[in-house]
């Protein structure tokens, strides 16, 4: 049987969504380049996370820093000494492995965090060998993620997370922002990581973009958020250290985790579960966050839990981003350093700012909504694929189809589009092959609409707008369509956009064998 990762890298390479790197080239192992489909859903991805995150607060703002910064950067921040991988080489072939994943391949469990001797313990008492050549394997080392670079006669280093621009720009931040806090500073966009065993193809690779946000506030005020009442009484989906054998994600209320935890990091885990839960209308089932135990943490963090999302074809939760309190970590760091000061003065005191991270990587959620998306079911004898993405991450919020390329109604179809985009949509267009065959085409790309023109369209103005998870159809006045998409997309059923239209039944899905996003779910 064909496993699921490999059927999504089918349908990702064929349909234009991602694919090995210079693949024409034999490939750069983890590294993957997006084609325009995949280009259109990561956009789509990004610009919903902008708008929720940004939106929290009117001083949470974008700012775009490079990707090459020099290495004192790294010093301060403490990655040159601490953003280590431990490794261990193959006596016979001389291949190098990740020793803790080397060890998770043959044992279960996390073996992340542990040292480079708790590491070769392992691999000698349960005999672990290479597993290219079977030889034996060296003692455990270390090695630094980071890809030096020259700049100038410089050196420097690809940043391995976004975070340090927004450190190293805080200070003229906080001048311009008129010095209140809390300050949100995003990025979005590339890191790198020299990964000893990238693998599970957008997982873990070494060139991968993240959205974080930094959020710098008053350490004194970690205790509070001033809407922390609004959110008290919402359950969080939470495995904590304590509950990690069982495997059982626990519904607590904001209140109650926050005897645990500071009430400002709490706020913000409700934050990003709404993100998930209600945005992208996403199973609760299929979100969780869990605590890191002390040794896993990064080396920055005081705490850490990850979001974790349930993606089928990586056998189950899998990490696509974190909550990290960094306290004054960085900053205190980068004043170290570079001398310059990093104290402000705020509410008649003077501190360093501490810092909270929302951190996301880009291409694992992507990749996320592809796995969950992922729905095959037999229609009459044929077999549909369909990507069920949220609708406010489909590439294209329609696809215009006129049923035949005559009699008119490829000029109409036409029309339509140029009217569809003139209010702010992303239309795609294809009048070329059978009319299912072009159905067909948008479900794998995960279309959520397709508005067919007809001869009904040319005689009486109206369109039909086909739903791409249940394949009912409805009957729109053409003139009303910008309004009724608007609202589509917004998560209206389409079923309440127009009457029903009777037609050959498209086949029977069967609508058990994926799941359908929640109402809410755009
Ligand atoms: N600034 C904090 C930071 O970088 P991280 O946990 O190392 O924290 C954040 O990375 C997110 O970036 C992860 O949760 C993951 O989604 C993504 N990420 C990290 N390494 C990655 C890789 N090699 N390939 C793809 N995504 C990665």
């Amino acid at each position: 049987m064909v496993k699921k990762e490999n059927k999504i890298e089918e349908i990702a390479r064929r349909r234009g969504i991602f694919w090995t790197s210079s693949d024409i080239y034999g490939g750069v192992s983890g590294m993957y380049d997006y084609g325009h489909i995949g280009t259109l859903i990561k956009r789509k991805w990004e610009n919903t996370w902008r708008k929720y995150f940004l939106g929290l607060n009117g001083n949470f703002f974008e700012i775009d820093c490079r990707n090459m910064m020099p290495d004192k950067v790294f010093k301060a921040s403490g990655h040159v000494d601490s953003f280590v991988d431990p490794i261990t080489k193959c006596r016979k072939c001389g291949g190098i492995e990740r020793a803790d994943h080397l060890v998770e391949s043959i044992l279960e469990g996390n073996f992340e965090g542990l040292s480079p001797g708790e590491l070769t313990k392992l691999i000698r008492e349960h005999r672990i060998k290479c597993p290219k050549c079977g030889g034996e394997m060296e003692e455990v080392g270390i090695l630094n993620m980071m890809f030096p670079v020259m700049i100038g006669s410089s050196l420097g280093y690809l940043r391995p997370e976004t975070a340090q621009g927004a450190y190293v720009s805080f200070p003229r931040e906080f001048e311009v922002s008129r010095k209140r806090l809390p300050l949100g500073l995003a990025i979005l966009g590339r890191a790198y990581r020299n990964e000893i065993s990238p693998r599970n193809l957008l997982i873990r690779m070494r060139e991968f973009d993240q959205a974080e946000l930094q959020i710098f506030f008053n350490p004194d005020m970690i205790n509070d958020h001033e809407s922390f009442n609004e959110i008290s009484l919402y359950n969080l989906r939470i495995l904590s250290v304590d509950s990690r054998k069982s495997g059982i994600v626990h519904e607590i209320s904001c209140k109650d985790v926050s005897v645990k935890l500071p009430k400002f990091y709490v706020y913000y885990m409700a934050m990003i579960q709404k993100f998930y839960l209600d945005v992208l209308g996403l199973p609760p089932e299929k979100f969780r966050f869990r605590e890191l135990s002390d040794e896993e943490k990064a080396f920055y963090n005081k705490y850490h839990w990850d979001i974790e999302l349930d993606i089928e074809s990586m056998d189950g939760f899998r990490e696509v981003g974190g909550i990290h309190y960094r306290t004054d970590h960085d900053l205190a760091g980068h004043q170290k350093v570079s001398g310059r000061d990093m104290d402000i003065f705020h509410d008649g005191k003077k501190f360093i700012p501490h810092v909270l991270e929302l951190s996301f990587g880009i291409d694992r959620n992507v990749y996320a909504v592809l796995d969950m998306g992922f729905v095959e079911e037999m229609v009459g004898q044929e077999e549909r694929t369909t990507l069920r993405l949220p609708r406010a991450l489909s590439p294209f919020d329609c696809a215009v189809l006129p049923l035949v390329k005559r009699d008119g109604m490829d000029a109409k179809a036409l029309e339509i589009r140029k009217t569809l985009t003139a209010a702010g949509m992303d239309v795609f267009y294809d009048d070329s092959g059978s009319i299912g065959r072009r159905y067909r085409r948008m479900d794998e790309i995960g279309v959520a609409a397709c508005i067919t023109v007809d001869s009904d369209t040319i005689a009486s103005g109206t369109v039909t707008l086909r739903d791409r998870d249940t394949m009912k159809q409805v009957l729109i006045k053409d003139r009303d369509l910008a309004g009724k998409m608007r609202l589509y997309i917004s998560g209206e059923p389409a079923e309440s956009l127009g009457n029903a239209v009777i037609v050959k039944p498209e086949k029977n899905p069967d609508m058990n064998s994926g799941f359908t996003y929640s109402a809410q779910g755009k």
